[in-house]
């Protein structure tokens, strides 16, 4: 039986991305520079697995594509996302391994070389799923392989899509994470919505170490 709190989430999520054109959201980035920028400095080969855990329709997928990787997985709890990107992406979507699942129910089976998370992880404010969802992401990552984790910061907004989201400041995100994680960089950043207004996060670049 599909626990109540699972159901809701994907609901809502289905509805928003039912709803809400890519455009509009307040998440939007045509071109995800932070991102791309922390993958390259990690000097990953292209054959390297690499998974966006709360990818949605983002464009990451796509600009991974271009820069030639070529196992890249994108998960989503929202189906109704993943058929968006995949509408998108036309004949590239068959390069791309498609999950729709609630991270919380997904067992890795296979360890990546990278885990990209850009404001999924932060919906998680039980403390007991945040810990659950770092779980599965210490089972996910191969030993020496990394853990991008983007979240709102401690000045940003508390809510994003009409739920309420964990704040992180770095330090608080580098206690989190541990054990397992070692913090490589942590910085805060402020993003642009379509709609003008800003929303400052925090990203954090992990080692895991085993
Ligand atoms: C704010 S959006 C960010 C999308 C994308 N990462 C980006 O940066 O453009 C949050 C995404 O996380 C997904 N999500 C929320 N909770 C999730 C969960 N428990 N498991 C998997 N995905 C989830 C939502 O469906 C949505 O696509």
């Amino acid at each position: 039986m599909v626990p109540a709190g699972e159901t809701s989430r994907k609901q809502h999520w289905d509805g928003v991305y039912r709803e809400k054109p890519l455009e509009t959201v307040g998440w939007y980035q045509p071109v995800p520079a932070i991102s791309l920028e922390l993958i390259s400095q990690l000097g990953l080969s292209q054959s390297a697995p690499l998974i966006d855990v709360g990818g949605g329709d983002s464009y990451l997928a796509d600009h991974l594509l271009r820069k030639g990787f070529t196992d890249i997985t994108v998960l989503d709890i929202s189906g109704t996302s993943l058929k968006r990107a995949q509408a998108r992406l036309g004949s590239q979507a068959e390069r791309i391994h498609w999950v729709a699942s609630d991270i919380l129910d997904f067992e890795p089976q296979r360890p990546y070389a990278l885990w990209h998370d850009r404001a999924a992880f932060h919906f998680l404010t039980d403390p007991a799923q945040a810990r659950a969802y770092l779980d599965r992401a210490r089972r996910g990552i191969r030993p020496g392989g990394y853990f991008i984790v983007g979240t709102f910061s401690e000045n940003g907004p508390s809510t994003c899509s009409g739920l309420p989201v964990q704040r992180y400041s770095i330090s608080a995100l580098q206690d989190t994470a541990s054990p397992g994680f070692e913090l490589l960089r942590g910085f805060n950043t402020v993003h642009k919505t379509p709609s003008g207004g800003v929303q400052e996060y925090t990203f954090g670049v992990f080692v895991h170490r085993g």
